[in-house]
């Protein structure tokens, strides 16, 4: 039975019927749902529209609907009904006959809808906060089995630098945190109830709406009933901080599809979570990181078609909002999934540090430490710069890396260089140096592996 159709001739086509249901994905809303509308029962009862007798046995057909709904979630998707909110009412009339008619008195599916949804929202960052937690636990635990692996650092895909392994496991901590922090701060931001808004005017009960908005769970009661119904800033920012950390996680997975690819041999991936070509044999390819890449676009596509949906959306509820929910039900389950893939990923890493430090040590990834050493010597840095130039072209022709210069060699481009120069081209030096904060030293990343442990353990 449909929640409205006293003012209608004639039912809906089948057609319109299809187009406009929103239960066959909003049916996932059943257990927000139903325990919204316990609270709301309770409300009610304050304010005698129940009796206490009438509230009792409402509850209770509430609470045996929760169990059924939690024994078999998919079968509320085809009952047939318009929406949840229409489905929950129609299955508590087949549980309490007229009374149930009683619990929609002063509410809306406006408020409802809006309570539901961040129920769902709120509980489903929850499981996301707890998810990012254990990734990051994934990469503080490489850090610290990588610790002293030297790795060769790139920009612009060109070998730049040498770093620590471990300080790359650490940037991603850095992300992730960032990410934690965003999703914490959305869930308090989303944390205020709707119910008791009504329509969009507010209820003409005497409602006590704060202490509704406790009872489940919330900090308070929204302040403005229109804003309250046609707010959807929660959809938005779940989805933003859900898109972030996915461009994380597709950086992560560009970083070791590239480490492990034959080319580099940097890394191996694990059994587990690679796969294999059916027509050549020799294949183990990077699936699970190429997914991770590749789903980050559905997440940002979700992300960007909410923003449309609401863009010049006139307030309060227009049904362009019941759109506001298949994205982030699709988007939600595949971040969490991409979460729990990349920690798979992390754990299984095995790092070959004989083709790092070999890669490390190769494309003249210590040109930076030479002029610097001219700098110590005290020759401006930018003449010394171009003096390092001249010297890596004569290194590039003759085949080698700068340390298998002759000192001759360096000093027909300058006169200052003297024996000591071959010691700070050492790779190890070129890490050592590193030492105020935030480099990649020994030093600093042990202190950035303590900290976060420190952080972990806290949290
Ligand atoms: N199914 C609707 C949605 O998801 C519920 C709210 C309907 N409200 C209304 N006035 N038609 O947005």
């Amino acid at each position: 039975m449909a929640l409205w159709g006293g003012r209608f001739s004639t039912g809906p086509d089948e057609a319109f019927k299809q187009f406009n249901d929103s239960l066959p994905f909003d049916y996932q809303l059943a257990e927000q749902d139903i325990v919204g509308s316990v609270a709301w029962a309770g409300a009610l009862k304050q304010v005698d529209v129940l009796s206490s007798d009438e509230h009792k046995k409402l509850v209770a057909a509430l609470y045996e609907l929760l169990d059924e709904v939690k024994a078999d979630p998919q079968a509320v998707a085809t009952s047939g009904a318009e929406d949840i909110h229409s489905h929950v009412e129609a299955a508590l009339i087949e549980k309490v006959g007229d009374l149930a008619k009683k619990l929609h008195t002063g509410r809306s599916r406006n408020d409802q809808v809006a309570t539901d949804f961040r129920l769902w929202c709120r509980d489903t960052a929850a499981h996301i906060l707890t998810a990012l937690g254990q990734l990051k636990g994934e990469f503080i635990a490489l850090a610290e089995r990588e610790l002293g692996t030297i790795l060769p650092g790139y920009t612009h895909l060109q070998r730049a630098q040498p770093l620590l392994f471990s300080h790359w496991c650490m940037a991603y901590v850095e992300m992730i945190e960032r990410d934690e922090s965003r999703l914490a701060d959305a869930k308090a931001r989303m944390n205020f109830c709707p119910l008791g808004s009504g329509a969009l005017a507010g209820t003409a009960y005497p409602i006590d709406r704060q202490a509704l908005a406790v009872g489940l769970g919330f900090t308070a009661a929204t302040k403005n009933s229109l804003d309250a119904v046609s707010d959807r800033d929660f959809v938005v920012e779940l989805l933003s901080c859900a898109s972030i950390s996915m461009i994380h996680l597709s950086r992560m997975s560009e970083d070791l599809i590239f480490y492990n690819s034959g080319e580099a041999g940097f890394i191996e991936l694990a059994d587990n979570v690679t796969s294999g070509s059916s027509l050549m044999p020799q294949k183990k390819n990077p699936d699970a990181l190429e997914l991770i890449r590749g789903k980050t676009g559905r997440v940002f596509g979700a992300f960007s078609a909410m923003m449309m949906t609401l863009k010049a959306l006139p307030l309060a509820y227009n049904k362009d909002m019941q759109e506001d929910k298949e994205g982030l039900f699709d988007a939600m389950p595949t971040w969490l999934a991409c979460i729990h893939m990349a920690q798979a990923c992390i754990k299984g890493i095995k790092v070959n540090g004989d083709r790092t430090l070999a890669a490390a040590k190769g494309g003249h990834s210590n040109a930076t430490e030479l002029a610097d050493y001219l700098v110590a010597k005290g020759i401006p840095f930018r003449e010394g710069h171009h003096i390092v130039g001249v010297l890596v072209q004569m290194a590039i022709a003759q085949g080698n890396n700068l340390e298998d210069l002759s000192l001759e060699q360096f000093q027909s481009v300058h006169s200052i260089f003297a024996q000591d120069v071959y010691a700070v081209l050492e790779i190890d030096a070129c890490i050592k140096a590193r030492q105020a904060l935030g480099g990649t030293s020994l030093e600093q990343v042990t202190v950035a592996v303590k900290d976060a442990k420190k952080k972990q353990q806290i949290t």
